[in-house]
């Protein structure tokens, strides 16, 4: 088992050379990771589900089992997993291919990243859905009541599970509770969560969830999951289609028959390496444990918010949240904060964070963000404290 931190930093050389404080943007990748792509390029590399070839056999079997790989990390059957580009391709594959039309209700909060904001914007300009934004408390959590009132008659009620700027840990099982009692289909964007703790989607009740393989998992770029459910896999119609798509066509007719799911939902060749990189970061994390991560995680977070307020820097979000921390320097813009940061070799994220409504309800123009996985350090924090301690 590999010990959390030291283990992971051997695997992952760019800590050498910086304080990676940017993990809400995107995580950094370790070598068994790099291998496993590698090896595919190397060894196999060739087109899947196209070959009678002993290479292309080899892909697809390796494509394939990254399906596995994903739906056991999220406690769901494997023929529920759609490999897709990350969580912004996943959700928009299900804003644009669910059946909603004009008054069709969908309830949201305010605090949504852009990716699962502007996706339903969209259809409420172009099909007339009707967007309700459920309250939310200062610390970013979801007003249940409200929620409960506000869903009656919804056909989609969807939420982060983890705030990507608060760090907020929304209240999954309570909502799904909601969504069943009102017959709404509950789509969670998992993107800051998975990989930094648990989530199984069956127990959490969910019936869509989309997540990024790059962020918590550790995973190559350009890949990611859906997980939807096999009952409610026919309410949505694929919105990409091409090769690989359908399993026969008639062009003289205008007629073709779509593939089974997933493959109906996974038009051209898709990202290969990405896929074999993801499954790989599936095994990598869930070889160091997620229960260990989130735990150490939490210690992170715990010591930053105690320094934070030693120094009287305004944070924002609840105090028990996940390793994602906001704040902002008396004084300074949050891209000068940033600047002086990476001076020092210390990368943090600053400004809205693809988040800009959530940055009016906080009445701010942008925060500083400083978000952690397992391979960040006390003494790594401790740095970007001493620069926060000298500004004030
Ligand atoms: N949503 C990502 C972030 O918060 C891009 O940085």
């Amino acid at each position: 088992m590999k010990r959390i931190p030291d283990d992971v930093r051997k695997d992952i050389p760019i800590v050498g050379r910086y304080i990676y404080l940017d993990n809400t943007a995107t995580g950094l990748t370790p070598k068994p990771v790099l291998e496993a792509m590698n090896e595919y390029y190397l060894d196999y590399r060739s087109n899947i589900h196209r070959g009678l070839h002993k290479l292309s056999q080899e892909a697809s079997l390796a494509y394939e089992e990254s399906h596995s790989k994903v739906a056991k990390l999220l406690n769901v059957k494997e023929n529920e997993i759609v490999l897709t580009y990350g969580t912004t391709h996943g959700i928009n594959l299900v804003a644009l291919g669910l059946k909603l039309g004009k008054g069709d209700k969908i309830v949201l909060t305010e605090l949504e990243h852009h990716s699962n904001l502007i996706p339903w914007i969209r259809l409420a300009k172009t099909k007339g859905v009707k967007l309700e934004f459920v309250n939310t408390s200062k610390e970013g959590l979801i007003d249940l009541e409200d929620l409960a009132e506000k869903a009656d008659g919804a056909k989609l009620i969807t939420t982060h599970h983890v705030s990507n700027v608060l760090g907020t840990i929304q209240p999954v099982r309570e909502i799904s509770k909601i969504a069943r009692e009102t017959d709404a289909i509950f789509l969670l964007d998992a993107a800051q969560s998975v990989g930094h703790m648990e989530v199984a989607a069956k127990e959490l009740g969910v019936d869509i969830l989309a997540f990024s393989g790059h962020k918590g998992l550790l995973g190559p770029t350009g890949i990611g999951a859906l997980y939807i459910k096999e009952d409610i896999q026919e309410e949505i119609e694929p919105v990409i289609l091409g090769g690989g798509t359908v399993k026969d066509s008639w062009a003289e007719k205008l007629e073709y028959a779509l593939e089974e799911f997933p493959w109906k939902f996974e038009a051209g060749t898709p990202n290969i390496a990405g896929a074999i990189g993801l499954g790989a970061a599936v095994d990598y994390i869930l070889d160091i444990g997620l229960d260990r991560i989130e735990k150490y995680e939490k210690e992170l977070t715990e010591f930053t918010l105690s320094k934070l307020d030693d120094l009287g820097i305004t944070w924002y979000g609840p105090r028990e949240k996940a390793a994602v921390i906001s704040f902002n320097v008396p004084g300074y813009d949050p891209h000068e904060v940033a600047a002086i940061l990476d001076m020092h070799k210390i990368a943090v994220r600053s400004g809205h964070h693809c988040a800009a409504s959530l940055m009016k309800k906080l009445r701010v123009n942008g925060t500083v963000r400083a978000s952690y996985h397992c391979y960040n350090t006390k003494e790594e924090i401790g740095a970007m404290i001493e620069v926060l301690g000298e500004l004030v």
